[in-house]
């Protein structure tokens, strides 16, 4: 059976940066109180008009390309992952794949919000393992800015913009991406989310005087289930696969708070040198989180590495995958 590898990752995050100290003059909080709370220091923002969603992922897209020396027009299909998309109506991906010029790619936004990017990888991965792609592209993109109210301390310290991509071709025999474990539990909707500007909450001003159409959590349950659903779904995937935590090179989190990370890694017993981290620079960048920190962090793989990857996010949605570098 043919599986599809990681060939190549492209990155793209605003220049301009949000830093703690900035924050302490926006809303009640301190440098200290981030930091020990979430391990964030600061986070990019993207401050021009002009740059949206689409326009981040095209750019991180463009990042791939040159990287790989690709003509775009080979490109056969693109995902992008976001819960931030231009528009509610025209994808996201569609409008970002005409900006890279991929003019051959059919073009399909995923939303599992933090969890997107993870979901897009292996239904991405699923074309190539059909056989009748060899070109597939799986971008996660947020503004998170777009939909974060800067007077709420509960979550504007949190989050950033940014984005990721990767190139999935086919892989040579033994590496690639091995196995999913994805689980879903949307009884827990409104603990995360945005509710206004949707069908159940069409955007009225009545919305937003609510502030509907910003992102509201109930910070402490969210940390809670992230811990579960990531270490049990990271501890089921090892289970599937005969390995055991030693097996494992590298774990790739989703980037949402660092006391998160440090606890499935704990509950995992995994050391945290093999944990890749970069939420100190990026925060929460939603779904961009895992294709920044691979694009961060490429040069430290190598060909036959083992790969945790996983996430957590609104819906509840979660879950691990496990790939061969
Ligand atoms: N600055 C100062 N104080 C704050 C801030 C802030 N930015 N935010 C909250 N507080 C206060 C609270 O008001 C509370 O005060 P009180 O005790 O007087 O009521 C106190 O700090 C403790 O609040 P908690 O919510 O218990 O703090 P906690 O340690 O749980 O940290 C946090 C809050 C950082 C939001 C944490 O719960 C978290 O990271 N949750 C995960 C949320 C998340 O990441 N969501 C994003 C998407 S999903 C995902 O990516 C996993």
């Amino acid at each position: 059976k043919v599986l599809a590898a990681i060939t190549a990752t492209g990155g793209y995050v605003p220049d301009t940066v949000l830093d703690n100290a900035a924050l302490e003059k926006m809303v009640d909080t301190s440098n200290e109180w981030i930091l020990t709370r979430t391990g964030i220091r600061e986070r990019r923002i993207a401050s021009d008009p002009n740059m949206a969603t689409s326009d981040m992922a095209s750019l991180a897209i463009k990042d791939l390309l040159a990287q790989k020396n690709i003509n775009p027009e080979e490109v056969e299909c693109i995902i992008l992952a976001t819960s931030t998309p231009d528009f509610l109506l025209a994808p996201a991906a569609a409008i970002a794949a005409s900006k890279a010029g991929l003019n051959n790619a059919f073009a399909l936004d995923l939303n599992a919000a933090c969890s997107g990017f993870l979901y897009a990888l292996s239904t991405g991965a699923m074309f190539i393992e059909s056989g009748r792609y060899k070109k597939v592209i799986v971008a996660g993109t947020d503004k998170m800015s777009s939909i974060v109210n800067y007077s709420d301390r509960n979550t504007c310290v949190l989050f950033g913009d940014g984005a990721g991509a990767v190139l999935l071709e086919p892989a040579k025999e033994g590496y690639g991406l091995q196995d999913n474990i994805f689980k879903t539990d949307g009884s827990g909707s409104e603990i995360l989310a945005v509710q206004g500007g949707g069908s159940k909450n069409p955007a009225t001003a009545e919305t937003v005087a609510q502030n509907l159409h910003y992102v509201q959590q109930d910070g402490r349950t969210v940390f809670k289930n992230a811990i579960k659903g990531m270490s049990s779904a990271c501890a089921d995937i090892l289970a599937q696969n005969n390995l055991t935590a030693d097996d494992i090179d590298w774990v790739i989190p989703h980037q949402a708070n660092m006391r998160i990370i440090d606890a499935v890694g704990d509950q995992l017993g995994i050391p945290k040198e093999k944990i890749k981290v970069n939420i100190d620079r990026y925060g929460n960048t939603t779904a961009a989180t895992l294709p920044l920190v691979l694009w961060d962090y490429k040069d430290d793989f190598k060909p036959g590495d083992k790969i945790l990857l996983t996430a957590f996010g609104a819906g509840f949605t979660w879950g691990a995958s496990y790939l061969i570098w």
